[in-house]
């Protein structure tokens, strides 16, 4: 097919059609406890382009493909010609010429787009220095399941303006909600997704602010994979940013608390609160398997 559809951020999918993979991950989810064969796609070919480390990611998309009857194929710049300066668009054609269906995590966003345009099957991003989408869907499936429609709450992020804060500005748009983002000066997402998202999203430094009255409360690694050396600097300059009991106390009672993972307890997050029996963030780690079969599924069949 010439043109298939790619999901490189929550802005590729309507709002409706979100909607319907998050309904359609909590019911694989519900069919795989109980055992069911999920082996609708045999054969299918995975591609799996990893630029940077990952530990759900490529569990969980190996995993779900092999759930879905067909094969996951692990591909690191190291080893194959990426790495050695072929083109991203020369790749696209020829990877997407065997496979079904790609995922890349990498750092630039351009790289996703340049790989997608010149791609035959679709494209998922799995992770770039702006967006990952993929993590919104198991965190709006685990509200979801947790609370219901997310429509017209309050969520708060607390910390860099980084991917996952970018993920969460498409998201406030996509699933209605409003979002309080609090970051230290100079690490704020982007002012031009910010104001384009202007009507649901605010910037502001103080975290208890952003907290206040909050029903899901969101944060992430103050360092992303890149950053590495500027990880001291930056824990200077985030220790305001914790998420723990005393932040928490400002939110709604019933309030939420989700991580992506991986986590540095004492940093970004208290150990109580990781380790809280309550928490969520471990059932938000596993919906990345049943959140991606549903985007599978649904990007399978969109290219048949
Ligand atoms: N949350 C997430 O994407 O984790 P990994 O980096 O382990 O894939
Ligand atoms: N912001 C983090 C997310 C890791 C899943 C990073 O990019 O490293």
């Amino acid at each position: 097919m010439s043109n298939p559809r790619h999901f490189l951020t929550l802005m590729d999918f309507s709002p409706a059609e979100l909607q319907q993979i998050i309904q359609r991950a909590i019911e694989m989810k519900r069919d795989h406890r109980a055992g069911a064969d999920q082996r609708d796609f045999p054969g299918a070919v995975l591609a799996m382009i990893f630029a940077k480390s990952s530990t759900r990611t490529r569990v969980s998309f190996e995993a779900g493909m092999a759930q879905l009857g067909g094969h996951a194929m692990f591909l690191s710049p190291q080893d194959t010609q990426l790495g050695r300066g072929e083109p991203i668009e020369d790749s696209a054609r020829v990877i997407s010429s065997m496979v079904d269906i790609v995922m890349i995590r990498t750092f630039g966003h351009d790289i996703v787009e340049r790989f997608a345009a010149h791609s035959s099957v679709p494209v998922i991003n799995a992770l770039t220095d702006d967006y990952h989408p993929c993590q919104l869907l198991a965190d709006m499936q685990t509200w979801v399941e947790q609370r219901g429609s997310i429509a017209g709450r309050r969520v708060c992020w607390v910390g860099d303006g980084n991917n996952m804060c970018q993920s969460y500005i498409n998201a406030a748009r996509q699933f209605d909600f409003e979002l309080r983002i609090a970051c230290p000066a100079g690490f704020e997402p982007s002012a031009d997704l910010v104001a384009a998202n202007a009507d649901r999203v605010s910037v502001v430094q103080d975290p208890f602010a952003a907290a206040d009255g909050a029903d899901l409360v969101v944060t992430d690694v103050w360092a992303s994979m890149g950053q590495e050396e500027e990880e001291q600097e930056r824990a200077v300059q985030f220790a305001p940013y914790q998420v723990n009991a005393e932040l928490m106390s400002h939110a709604a009672k019933d309030a939420l608390y989700m991580h992506c993972l991986p986590a540095h307890r004492g940093e970004e997050i208290s150990a109580e609160l990781m380790d809280a029996p309550d928490s969520v963030i471990w059932e938000e780690a596993e919906n990345r398997l049943h959140a991606q079969k549903a985007l599978m599924e649904t990007l399978l069949l969109a290219n048949r």
